[in-house]
């Protein structure tokens, strides 16, 4: 559970309890005087938080601001890595960006940031990301791994079968997995992972997973124009909105579910995950590296996420990079 301070605690009691807080309630278990608890009530309705004052019986919250917040997220948050420092940024050029460059001034391992919009999105091989305010998820996360450089794509698995988890635990949809790291529904993308790395020859100094999840995204608003691969979001295919706070914190605990068992037992249990998850295995697909192209049948994808073609002639390819398409 992480340390958030007064403010966050209160946001915690608040979640826990069933309604009215009380502020006796409030300043005993807080260890706060009652002036104190009224000041950080304060503090919290300037920032946002809609809280009511019950007379005679305490404080209730009735809601949250609509961009995601360090206090929203921290909350009673059941992790024990990732989320130990949460940073949220209003706007920024790239999540991915700012985690780099934490990282690089030492932030600590489960680090994460997130931004309610982004100007500069990334997404893989120099392509933006798409990445208006108020209806998506744009998050990076500091990983500080001890190991070999050449392994550190098989992190990609940890956010691809978190993301795809999420996406389960907060709606009824089903999420597919397409090689490297896109996950769809009904065959359309809805989330983008863009991991970047800051390594010496023998060791990963540190990995910044980024995940970008098309939440309430209004397929409508977006030029088809600008995207590469028919692409959609939850809103879209389900039909109902999604909470933003809750699939964040979902997500969260999945990574930090994932990545235990990726220190504690390697990449093979996670990318079994994957695999079973993953739309394309034992299908025909295209694979288009730069110029070149071919076709063939997916067998799986080997410890270091490269995937594993069979070509027309028996011989199989391992697949590092490109595009692959059903
Ligand atoms: C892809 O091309 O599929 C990868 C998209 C990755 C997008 C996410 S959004 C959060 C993080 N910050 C970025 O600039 N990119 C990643």
């Amino acid at each position: 559970m992480k340390d958030s301070g007064v403010d966050g605690r209160i946001i915690e009691l608040f979640r826990s309890g069933d309604g009215v807080v009380s502020g006796a309630a409030l300043s005993r278990l807080l260890g706060v005087s009652r002036t104190a608890v009224w000041k950080h009530v304060k503090g919290l309705r300037a920032s946002g938080y809609l809280i009511e004052a019950v007379p005679s019986k305490g404080y209730r919250l009735l809601s949250s601001p609509k961009v995601l917040t360090q206090l929203d997220l921290s909350a009673g948050l059941a992790t024990s890595r990732i989320g130990t420092s949460i940073i949220c940024l209003k706007e920024t050029e790239s999540t991915n960006q700012v985690a780099f460059k934490l990282a690089e001034d030492g932030a600590a391992e489960g680090t994460v940031v997130i931004a309610d919009a982004q100007t500069a999105g990334k997404g893989r091989l120099g392509r933006i990301w798409l990445s208006p305010p108020g209806v998506n998820l744009y998050c990076s996360v500091v990983l500080r791994p001890a190991i070999a450089p050449m392994a550190a794509c098989q992190l990609t698995f940890l956010s691809v079968v978190a993301v795809a988890r999420a996406i389960e635990s907060c709606t009824t949809l089903k999420p597919q997995i397409k090689w490297p790291n896109d996950i769809l529904i009904n065959g359309k993308k809805v989330a983008g992972l863009l991991n970047e790395m800051n390594a010496e020859t023998e060791k990963v100094n540190f990995v910044v997973l980024g995940i970008g999840v098309n939440l309430n995204l209004d397929m409508s608003s977006i030029s088809e124009s600008l995207l590469r691969h028919p692409a959609t979001s939850l809103l879209q295919e389900g039909g109902v909105e999604v909470d933003r706070l809750a699939f964040t914190r979902a997500l969260l605990v999945e990574l930090d579910r994932l990545y235990d068992v990726f220190l504690r037992e390697g990449e093979a249990p996670v990318r079994a995950e994957w695999l079973e998850r993953s739309a394309i295995k034992g299908r025909s697909v295209k694979v288009s590296q730069g110029e070149r192209e071919f076709i063939g049948m997916v067998q799986g994808v080997d410890s270091f996420g490269a995937l594993l073609v069979q070509l027309g002639d028996g011989k199989v390819e391992t697949v590092l990079s490109g595009d692959v398409a059903l």
